[in-house]
């Protein structure tokens, strides 16, 4: 059927089936600014302006858009005029959204931006709960939602032609090309406040955070500024930048099988009805390839976990395992072709407690021969770490008190809002190209080389945009089922999950059990620290054993006690598999750790804070898990060159008010609602930075003949902002600005290795390698420069030279400029090429650290828990870009709320997921999230690039706890599991006055 829209201001037809969705309409026409998030019309992601009213168009049938108006980001500004000479001007949303540091992996950008617009039509002066409400339906995983409310209130600002000044800070934010309109820069000038519309605080219209500068190098030009991010501008106008915005001539659509059963034998399929549907191209089984097991876990060789995966196989071992793959020339072909495979299952026993795993009687979710490097199959053991400084046992019988507890860190997934997906290919040399979404290309394309029987050198991965990733593909999880589809049709194949599968088909955070118990003397000193924990894999292995190692690597090791002992099982199920999930393994170890300290302090009348500091590890004391574990592997000493933990403490604790409120009965009641109770809560915290002597990072950097340079990065940027802050260093040593840079990354033809984003390694470990590229070029320039200046028998050296505003200086005041330099060594004299490649790879691993308060509201009638205020106090070192670092954690304060008060996968006793949607499954919205406040207390790190530490996973460790510090400080009860849910706390209440 055809349909007539009036889309962007211009009349188009399209063909549509009947029953097709305006999304796929939309988006197989080319108009990728709008996004596939879900199926369900929860997410957002696809909305589009009908006739000026936000619609979700997965949910909405092309035929009923039909004779209707309808606006994307595409007919917003910019990129409408794309190919003219010039530019149009941007949106002010655009505009303030590129400003305001409000874009992170930018899926969820556009939608934002479409919404944001209908709110300002009709009411061009909101407030900030309008403005929140506005962008309920737009879920973001990223962000927090902070830097979009104000980028919206900025924008009315903007289009209500109030003066706006600049982003003002250390410096202004300079003007990218086609920004909405002309302004002036003003470093002096006072931002003014909006009024706050969530009943907390007035909301900041700067996205600066607040930055406690303790050590620092000499100025810097670039660095510690807050520069645009290089890749905003495209994602700001919806540019197809992400994997799925492609077309392809031939392109098929794959789907998968996936198993209904838990655990089961597949006795018999039939595919032949399957294959005999016209449109149908290949059908795959366990019986068409080979059976090579692997791991998804995307980690640097050799791989220390279970090698456990098949890309098919005769057994499932999860509701949602893989049982069949087909191609199809459509999507609905493809899911008719699903449907005519017929399965005979012989369904075997199944398990879902992690705890049963190990007794006897339990099934054995991996009774396979071939499968390798598990601990121990018969007992359902993936790994087991154990290691013990000093000697806990005896230590406990001389402690004064020794606290015990169980706790449960609950099973929660990442969520990223662009799901998995992935486009296979071979190019004209017969080459293998996957297209995908994921943290770790080089270790994708080096792990499928054997499933796939192919030499690494013939397959190329491209990582395009990343809409999300948070450890999730961080696995190699759709990329060998679509490669062998493309191998078996020799067509380019397509292949996405849907959100359900997302939830219960790809990969969860572990979920923990943890036994703590802990000796303590009178005046609070912990003299022991003994952690147990039993950690759910689910059906296979993935990050088995590094996960729970990171948990003990980071939970026991911020109180330094003299005997520390840890000790975990990580087991099967036939659950949903567990894998990498940002904070890997930390958040549960604090979970319980900060839980258990909390309920310490309190029974000894210790002031919680203090009580944390006298025990935390300090600036020059060993890291005392250091040379114990390392990834599975003795490591070496090492020593914490820097840690603010006792500044990150005094500065949360004062924004707070954390003295006025603590033990201040006044202001735990809420005035005439004697059904309220306010409480207020702490966790600190501590991560790493980047995995000591295993990860290497790469960058290479190359001089063009204008002046400018191309940056390639092995590295993956999710959207952390880690392309611009890699370039920020690369300006820094080469004294020109970041927009002289083409940044890319990554591709495994054209960048240098990277091991990929994970480990809160890329500005530490990528930045080391981009600083050392770029020190190799600058030498280069200075050499070229130096013959320049050394005429008419005057020497200047190069070591005399230095580089600051596009230009190498002489020390009499004589300058090249960067393109003199460019055009000299390309063209002019003793041609040749300015580049070079830089390597890191770390012998240590410096922790950041931080202390996370949160306040809440408890509802003692009905158990709910309102998270008010989250305050984080961290210590990342030297932060490059305070607005791109500010946003990590703020975006991970909120998703670290997530698993303290609202997410949690459900099973049903079957093992079927019970959730698997964004309505159920709750994730925080713009309209919920509490006031966010983050505060960097700097530290020079010796080690790192610039000084910095980490930033991306540490906020996702202390949020959760702080949170249940703060219930407890509340109400007075003790809630061990997490999440939060009302029905726990209401239940908790009750049973505590039946006391
Ligand atoms: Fe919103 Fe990534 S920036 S989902």
């Amino acid at each position: 059927m055809q349909i007539n829209l009036r889309l962007n201001n211009q009349d188009v037809e399209f063909e549509a089936a009947p029953g097709q969705h305006l999304l796929s309409v939309l988006r197989s026409n080319g108009v990728f600014g709008i996004k596939h998030g879900c199926e369900t019309g929860e997410c957002g992601a696809c909305a589009v302006l009908l006739d000026g009213r936000p619609v979700n168009t997965c949910v909405m049938l092309a035929a009923q858009a039909s004779g209707h108006d309808i606006t994307t980001i595409e007919g917003m500004g910019g990129a409408q005029m794309r190919g003219w000479r010039g530019s149009a001007p941007l949106h002010a949303l655009q505009t303030a959204f590129i400003e305001m540091g409000a874009i992170q992996c930018g899926y969820c950008t556009p939608a934002m931006i479409v919404a944001a617009s209908a709110l300002l039509a009709s009411q061009p002066n909101p407030s900030e709960m309008q403005v929140r409400e506005a962008l309920t339906g737009v879920l973001c995983r990223c962000t927090g939602y902070l830097k979009p409310v104000q980028a919206i209130l900025r924008a009315a600002a903007m289009l209500r032609g109030e003066d706006v000044p600049l982003i003002t800070a250390d410096g202004a934010i300079p003007a990218p090309p086609g920004l909405f309109t002309p302004r002036q820069q003003n470093a002096d000038f006072d931002l003014p406040e909006f009024a706050g519309g969530n009943g907390h605080t007035a909301l900041k219209t700067t996205p600066m955070p607040t930055m406690v500068v303790t050590e620092r190098e000499a100025d810097r030009q670039y660095v510690g500024k807050p520069e645009v991010k290089v890749d905003a501008l495209k994602l700001v106008q919806g540019h197809p930048a992400f994997t799925d915005d492609i077309e392809m001539r031939g392109m098929l659509v794959g789907k998968l099988l996936l198993s209904p059963h838990a655990h089961a034998l597949i006795k018999h399929i039939n595919v032949s009805r399957a294959h005999a549907l016209p449109g149908v191209h290949a059908v795959l089984t366990h019986k068409d390839i080979p059976r090579v097991a692997y791991t998804t876990a995307g980690q640097s060789h050799p791989e220390p976990g279970p090698h456990d995966n098949f890309s098919l196989d005769h057994k499932v071992r999860f509701v949602g395992d893989r049982v069949a793959a087909v191609a199809a020339e459509t999507e609905e072909i493809a899911q008719k072709a699903l449907d005519l495979i017929e399965v005979e299952y012989e369904i075997l026993p199944a398990f879902f407690d992690a705890r049963n795993a190990m007794k006897p009687d339990t099934p054995i979710v991996h009774d396979e021969p071939e499968s390798w490097r598990i601990e121990d199959k018969n007992r359902n053991l993936a790994a087991v770490i154990d290691w013990e400084l000093g000697n806990c046992e005896e230590a406990f019988k001389t402690a004064d008190y020794v606290f015990e507890d169980t706790y449960y860190s609950p099973k929660v997934q990442q969520t990223p809002i662009e799901p998995h997906v992935v486009v296979t290919w071979f190019d004209e040399n017969d080459r293998l190209i996957i297209r995908t979404s994921t943290q770790v290309p080089f270790h994708v394309r080096r792990i499928l080389a054997p499933v796939l029987g192919l030499p690494e050198k013939r397959i190329r991965v491209i990582k395009p945009r990343i809409g999300g990733g948070f450890g999730v593909k961080q696995e190699v999880l759709l990329e060998d089922i679509c490669a062998h589809l493309s191998i078996v049709t020799g067509r380019p194949v397509h292949m996405e999950y849907t959100r359900a599968e997302e939830f219960f088909a790809s990969r969860t955070r572990h979920d923990m059990h943890l036994h703590v118990k802990t000796g303590v003397m009178k005046d609070g000193t912990i003299v022991a620290n003994a952690l147990h924990a039993i950690s759910d894999t689910g059906a296979y292995g993935s990050h088995a054993m590094t996960v729970a190692g990171n948990t003990g690597h980071k939970a026991m090791a911020l109180y330094n006690a003299p005997n520390i002992k840890f000790h975990a099982d990580i087991v099967y199920t036939n659950k949903v598999p567990s894998g990498a999930y940002r904070g890997y393994g930390a958040p549960q170890g604090f979970w319980a750790v900060e839980l258990h300290m909390e309920h310490i302090a309190r029974s000894l009348g210790l002031d919680p804070l203090e009580f944390r500091l006298k025990n935390a590890i300090k600036a020059g004391d060993e890291h005392p898990v250091s040379k114990i574990w390392s990834e599975g592997r003795e490591g070496a000493a090492e020593h914490i060159n820097s840690c603010g933990l006792p500044e990150c403490i005094d500065q949360g604790a004062a924004v707070i008010h954390w003295h006025d409120r603590f033990n201040n009965p006044d202001w735990h009641i809420v005035s005439g609602q004697p059904h309220l109770r306010r409480g207020i809560g702490v966790a600190t915290v501590m991560q790493g930075t980047a995995i000591p002597n295993l990860d290497m990072g790469a960058a290479s950097i190359k001089m063009n003949d204008d002046g400018s340079f191309n940056l390639l990065i092995g590295a993956t940027d999710l959207g952390t902002g880690s392309d611009t802050v890699l370039t920020q260093m690369a300006a820094e040593v080469l004294g020109c600005p970041p927009e002289d840079f083409i940044t890319y990354s990554s591709d495994t033809d054209f960048t240098p290795f990277d091991k990929g984003a994970y480990a809160s390694s890329t500005t530490y470990i990528s930045g080391r390698a981009t600083v050392v590229a770029a020190e190799k070029v600058a030498q280069q320039m200075k050499e070229v420069a130096a013959r320049m200046f050394s005429k008419d028998g005057e020497t200047v050296s190069a070591e005399e030279i230095t580089l600051h505003d596009r230009a190498a200086w002489s020390p009499d005041g004589r300058s090249v400029t960067h393109r003199e330099i460019g055009l000299n060594s390309l063209h002019l004299e003793m041609q040749h090429q300015i580049m070079a490649t830089g390597s890191y790879v770390s012998p240590e691993s410096p922790p950041p650290f931080a202390a996370q308060f949160a306040t809440v509201t408890v509802d003692t009638e009905t158990g709910q828990v309102t998270v008010d205020e989250l305050v984080m106090a961290v210590d990342s070192g030297v932060i490059i870009n305070p607005v791109t670092a500010s946003g990590q954690i703020e975006g991970g304060m909120v998703q670290a709320a997530g698993y303290g008060v609202c997410e949690e996968l459900a099973f049903d006793e079957q093992g079927r997921g019970l959730n698997p949607r964004f309505g159920p499954y709750w994730i925080y919205r713009a309209d919920d999230v509490p006031s966010l406040t983050t505060i960097f207390v700097e530290t020079y790190e010796e080690s790192g690039p610039f000084g910095a530490k980490a930033v991306a996973e540490i906020p996702l460790d202390g949020a959760g706890p702080a949170i249940a510090n703060a219930m407890y400080d509340a109400v007075g009860v003790r809630i061990k599991d997490g999440p939060l849910y009302p029905e726990k706390v209401w239940r908790a209440l009750k049973q505590k006055q039946q006391l």
